[in-house]
């Protein structure tokens, strides 16, 4: 075992007694954005959902975790087990403590292999002497209490024509039994794409089949592939991604990158995507990740790199989306939050300032049958609010006249989503984040917003009647 500790690249096995305590406290002076019912990191930053698999009684649910500060630094795996989506247990973390992980845990999927969890990830590592960055595909296995068994490193260099910039293995279990993975890469020439490997069984050595194609999809300006993601739902294949690069549109790709996804036929290495689409429109989505052997659950992370928030200076930062639901309809994806809501009470809302009781961790069905809509949440004594508008046919969630860090207003302070009939709302409030499913989820906006002292009140252009209720918060043990 190697005990890393240098700058940023410090391990949690190098924590100084009373370290993460003192950055817990900080953490603890927040006390108007924490979610609660939210996964978010009990100190530092989380990102990327990692290693979902549901063992066959319990979902297992890894995150990039860097526990000692709201900084992308040495990254771990942090370890929950849920039933229910409820109820959250620690399991064993991954600690980046051998050569082959020497700069960090990075993203990446699991399978159950002989009633194993085998997760597969990027170690992270650079070299002494030029510190240029090489990039191990490692395994770890668990057992199904969450216990950690062993790791061990399976390619330790990026495969010929591709630079050093090749991570994120999503492993599945081919209909003959192989395992095979796909993982994002970049080449020579500096642009995205996403490899697939195959092994015939756990001891055997990944054999590169060649690069995943996705037919359809413009690649112009993408210099990098992250997270992706190969499963089936209904019968479809499905490829989802994280482009990075991917020029601005005052509708699409509004984000520094997003999260894609391309629905088809996977012929060899080829997929015939018949639809591709970005698979959320608000300001912070990014790195999704299904759940293996649970058909259509994805989670993302609520945030994206490079992004700051004001919540930093208490030390922790982003969360993961609420559990997803994916199904198909009419050749696109839909998207539906797992989450236990209260029992509905109708309210009505107009121009004057409704206060809803709990409003920022509540659940909102606002029906908008094509209507006009004009909403604006959370007022403050400082004239802060959030804003929704539909009009013409697009959807806008305006955080202009809320508090942002510069990285966070760095392109633009509005988000926009065409959607020509607009019948439905489901919105999400969790504090400082709000999801939000357009028709039954064909649609999606996940965001952040900041807004301290706020009141929990809505006020609305037009009269219109609303059901609410409170979404109930989850529980760590
Ligand atoms: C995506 C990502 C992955 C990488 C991880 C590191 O957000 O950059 O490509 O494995 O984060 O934390």
């Amino acid at each position: 075992m190697h005990i890393f500790n240098q700058g940023k690249y410090k391990s949690l096995h190098a924590q100084e007694v009373g370290e993460l305590e003192a950055v817990a406290q900080q953490v603890a002076q927040d006390n108007d954005f924490r979610p609660r019912y939210h996964l978010a990191p009990p100190t530092g930053l989380l990102n990327d959902p990692n290693g979902l698999i549901f063992d066959g009684e319990k979902y297992h649910i890894f995150y990039q975790w860097f526990p000692y500060g709201a900084m992308h630094g040495m990254k771990h795996w942090q370890h929950f087990m849920t039933r229910d989506f409820q109820h959250f247990q620690q399991g064993d973390l991954l600690i980046p403590d051998e050569l082959f992980e020497s700069h960090g845990c990075y993203s990446g999927g699991a399978i159950l292999w002989q009633d194993q969890i085998v997760a597969f990830y990027t170690g992270n590592t650079r070299r002494a002497g030029d510190n240029q960055r090489v990039p191990h595909q490692n395994i770890a296995l668990f057992d199904k209490d969450g216990t950690l068994l062993s790791k061990r490193c399976l390619i330790d260099q990026a495969p010929e024509g591709y630079t050093e910039h090749v991570r994120d293995p999503k492993p599945f279990i081919t209909a003959e039994g192989k395992i095979r993975f796909v993982v994002g890469a970049q080449r020579h020439d500096l642009t995205g794409t996403a490899l697939l490997y195959e092994m015939d069984d756990l001891n055997s050595p990944p054999r590169l089949l060649g690069e995943l194609a996705v037919e359809g999809f413009d690649n112009r300006h993408v210099f990098m592939w992250e997270c992706p993601d190969l499963f089936q739902l209904e019968g479809e294949d499905v490829f989802v991604w994280s482009p990075q690069g991917k020029a601005r549109e005052e509708r699409r790709f509004q984000n520094n990158y997003h999260a894609t996804y391309a629905l088809g036929k996977l012929v060899g290495n080829r997929l015939e995507a018949k639809q591709i689409e970005e698979l959320d429109y608000g300001f912070d989505f990014y790195a999704p990740q299904t759940v293996q052997h649970a058909e259509g659950i994805l989670l993302g992370w609520v945030g994206l790199p490079d992004l700051t928030y004001p919540t930093d200076r208490y030390q922790w930062h982003s969360m993961l989306t609420l559990p997803r639901r994916l199904s198909l309809q009419e050749g696109k994806i839909y998207q539906q939050p797992i989450a236990q809501i209260g029992q509905l009470q109708a309210v009505e809302l107009g121009e004057k300032f409704a206060t809803i009781a709990g409003l920022d961790t509540a659940y909102l069905d606002i029906p908008v049958e094509n209507q006009c809509l004009d909403l604006k949440f959370f007022d403050n004594a400082e004239g802060q609010h959030l804003a929704l508008r539909y009009e013409k046919g697009v959807l806008t969630l305006d955080r202009t006249h809320t508090a942002q860090s510069e990285k966070m207003a760095e392109f633009g302070t509005v988000r926009h989503c065409e959607i020509a009939n607009l019948t439905s709302l489901a919105i999400f409030f969790d504090r400082s984040v709000v999801e939000i499913f357009c028709n039954q989820g064909e649609k999606v906006f996940t965001s952040r917003f900041f807004i301290a002292d706020r009141q929990n009140s809505v006020r609305s252009a037009t009269p219109l009647t609303i059901k609410v209720g409170q979404v109930q918060g989850i529980a760590l043990a």
